[in-house]
């Protein structure tokens, strides 16, 4: 038997979605921000605040990857935690959540495992706000663009932002007015404080926060990424700070991870190996920087097997901080099979620029006896050059017939990629 008391309050964390804008490869609760998962990060400010039932609501073929993610965020209030399998629609999954939470619990609050990085602080006002009386609360920051109403592409007028405000999660609920509103409702809404408002209850707002916001484009990703370094950052000083048996660290050096900050260029890594086809697999000729080599010997692959496009996918995504070839183009991903080598550099471009950056340029050398580069390095340069949107110089070495390269085994590619926040 749990000693645990059973707590007044639920937090649904609905994270089944797919992620479709992020397109990162996962579903969006399951991509990485640093080392941890969105879903992760999310759970940990869950458990941050006071103690509650917590639900998390997974894609149906997720629900054991939730329960490791609770079980390494919970802490010792695992046994308050509990995975759902989604439906289609956030609405669904909110009501699958729902239908999990225990009989005693009064408040109910439904946050986004999108808003992986929503303070605590957040969850108490809302807690606080339905404990005072409210039906339900919803957490709001200021609009703060110009705000125009259009007709198709033309400006009708401005829209004043006064009264506007931007609705965020967790959302809280007493018990009965969420459980009535869903069980009566029949039109699918943006939220839950819609539903319930379409329901006849009154929504009351509390401050919401600028660290709540829904992690939804590739661009967004990149912001949580900033702000968990800059948190690093913040907790290194101060304990420099405290530890006065520390030297000062001199005047103007970068220390720690305020290195990576999105206000500077960034360069990123990556290298490929591609082994030669061996016998009824070397239909077809090589490809390799974007072009075709007729009379070589193929490489094998999932895809086309250009090691020189691969490589430099994997240095402008590191560089970009966007993962690498995998998250992106995995071997899941069977439009990519067979796939030419620019049409991943064509859509790697697009990552960057929704992430925020440009990409200044990339160096990729060729490790390889055959082919010869020499007669056709600009052909190369100027094909890569126009995929990636970006100057690509190539170099080609052969190894003294050392290692896998020399026994004419493979073909290896390592490239450098310089990206800049635009
Ligand atoms: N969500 C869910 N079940 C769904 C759809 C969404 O639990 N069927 C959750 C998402 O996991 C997310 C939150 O609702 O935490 C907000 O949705 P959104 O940001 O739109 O996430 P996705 O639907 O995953 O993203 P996209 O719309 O880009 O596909
Ligand atoms: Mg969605």
């Amino acid at each position: 038997m749990s000693l645990v008391p059973v707590p007044r309050v639920a937090v649904i964390v609905v994270a089944a979605g797919s992620g479709t804008r992020l397109a990162a490869g996962a579903p969006k609760a399951f991509v990485g921000i640093d080392d941890s998962s969105i879903l992760r990060h999310c759970l940990r400010g869950v458990f941050a605040a006071p103690s509650a039932q917590v639900v998390v609501v997974a894609p149906s073929d997720r629900v054991g990857d939730a329960l490791t993610e609770v079980r390494a965020a919970a802490g010792d209030r695992v046994d308050l935690a509990s995975v759902v399998a989604g439906g289609v629609t956030r609405q669904q999954s909110v009501a699958a959540g729902l239908g999990a939470v225990w009989a005693d619990v009064e408040i109910v609050l439904v946050h986004d495992a999108a808003r992986a990085l929503t303070p605590p602080a957040v969850f108490d006002r809302v807690v606080d706000a339905v404990t005072g009386g409210a039906d339900a609360v919803v957490p709001v920051v200021p609009v703060v663009d110009t705000l125009k109403r259009l007709d198709s592409d033309r400006v009708v007028e401005a829209v004043d932002r006064t009264p506007l405000a931007a609705a965020q999660t967790p959302q809280g609920f007493r018990r009965s007015v969420l459980d009535g509103a869903y069980a009566a409702v029949v039109d699918e809404h943006t939220d839950d404080a819609a539903l319930v408002q379409a329901s006849g209850a009154a929504v009351v707002t509390v401050p919401g926060d600028d660290r709540a916001f829904k992690i939804t484009t590739p661009a967004d990703l990149v912001r949580a990424r900033a702000l968990i370094d800059a948190g690093a950052a913040e907790a290194d000083r101060n304990v420099r700070d405290d530890a006065s048996e520390t030297a000062a660290a001199p005047a103007g050096a970068v220390v720690g991870p305020a290195a990576s900050a999105p206000s500077m260029p960034r360069v990123g890594v990556g290298t490929d190996v591609h082994a030669f086809a061996a016998g009824d697999d070397q239909a077809g000729d090589l490809r390799l920087a974007g072009l075709a080599w007729p009379g070589e010997r193929a490489l094998r692959g999932h895809s086309d097997g250009d090691a020189v496009a691969h490589a430099i996918v994997d240095a402008v995504l590191a560089a970009a901080g966007l993962g690498d070839i995998g998250t992106h183009f995995g071997t899941d991903r069977p439009e990519y099979a067979g796939a030419d080598g620019t049409v991943f550099l064509r859509r790697v471009r697009e990552l960057v620029v929704d992430a925020g950056f440009a990409v200044g340029n990339v160096s990729v050398q060729v490790q390889a006896n055959r082919p010869r580069f020499a007669a056709r390095r600009a052909e190369a340069e100027a094909v890569l050059s126009l995929a990636l949107g970006a100057p690509v110089t190539v170099t080609a070495t052969t190894t003294d017939g050392l290692g896998f390269t020399g026994a004419g085994e493979g073909v290896s590619a390592t490239a450098v990629a310089l990206v800049f926040p635009v």
